[in-house]
């Protein structure tokens, strides 16, 4: 019988998730279809209840419900539960089990880019969702100096706290990070700013970057943000946010169906859905 995954959130008509996983699903020949299923946030118990009952395979989870979904889940793996959010679930012979594989899908496509992150310091810019998957993840991975910056530092403040794992961290304001950004290797923009239609803001000056360090942007949309732009002005080498995206549905797709998929193949249906 056919295998049924899909992705929830709301709203969902944009996900580029099911045209990736299809795409992969047919190329290898595994008898699957993954659908988008719009649920609101008031039907997210009864949807997940009504997955569970039709046997899902498995599924990912977006925005509203990374958050909420934890307490309806049977298990939840532990670098999901000490981010706080799930954005893939494997039903493991019956049970719901979540995992995040943002943070994770983050840390493997830097990771194809650079060698030896451990000795890296590490800077994030934002202190959303998704700031704290890449920050957990990188600490959890042993990366030692991870410096957070955003617009309200309490909340970066407050991730430090959170995190579980040994790491040297400090909070930062944004003009304070402005004067020391040539400590930093790895500059990692979390924060929606740049994201189209709002594409001429930065979250920070790029003026006193380090010549040769490495700055990515998780914004997708477009490819190259402003922030990017001027990173590459000022010689760094960019990364956009197309990697994290493709290396979480990749993740998710391994922990499906135990192939890790091809990601120029991702990558390459991802661009064509952007247009
Ligand atoms: P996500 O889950 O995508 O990370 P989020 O949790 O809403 O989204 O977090 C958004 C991040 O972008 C936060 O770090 C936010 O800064 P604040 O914590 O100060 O709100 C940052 N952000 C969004 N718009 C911003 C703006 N106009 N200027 C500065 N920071 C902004």
């Amino acid at each position: 019988m056919k295998k049924l995954y899909a992705v929830i959130g709301d709203p969902i008509g944009h996900s580029m998730s099911p045209a990736m996983h299809n795409d992969l699903f047919q190329h290898y020949k595994i008898d699957a279809h993954y659908h988008a299923l719009h649920v609101k946030s008031e039907q997210l118990e009864d949807a997940i209840k009504g997955l569970k009952a039709i046997g899902i395979s498995g599924f990912n989870v977006t925005i509203p419900h990374k958050v909420k979904i934890i307490s309806l889940l049977d298990r939840v793996d532990s670098l999901a539960l000490s981010i706080g959010a799930v954005n893939t679930v494997v039903n493991e012979d019956g049970q719901l089990v979540g995992y995040n594989t943002d943070g994770s899908g983050y840390l493997t496509g830097i990771r194809n880019e650079l060698s030896s992150l451990e000795d890296k310091k590490v800077l994030i810019i934002g202190a959303g969702g998704a700031a704290r998957a890449i920050y957990f993840s990188m600490a959890d991975a042993g990366i030692k100096q991870i410096d957070l910056t955003n617009r309200t530092v309490n909340k970066a403040l407050s991730l430090i706290h959170d995190c579980p794992y040994a790491v040297q961290s400090e909070a930062l304001e944004l003009n304070e990070t402005e004067k020391q950004l040539i400590e930093y290797d790895i500059v990692i923009q979390t924060t929606s700013i740049g994201m189209s239609p709002e594409r001429d803001y930065i979250p920070l000056s790029l003026h006193n970057l380090k010549t040769n360090a490495f700055v990515s942007d998780i914004i997708y949309n477009p490819l190259e943000t402003l922030f990017l732009q001027n990173a590459k002005e000022k010689g760094a080498s960019i990364q956009n946010g197309i990697s994290m995206f493709v290396h979480q549905g990749a993740l998710a797709f391994q922990k499906w169906t135990g192939i890790l998929p091809d990601l120029d193949r991702m990558k390459n249906i991802v661009l064509k859905q952007l247009g």
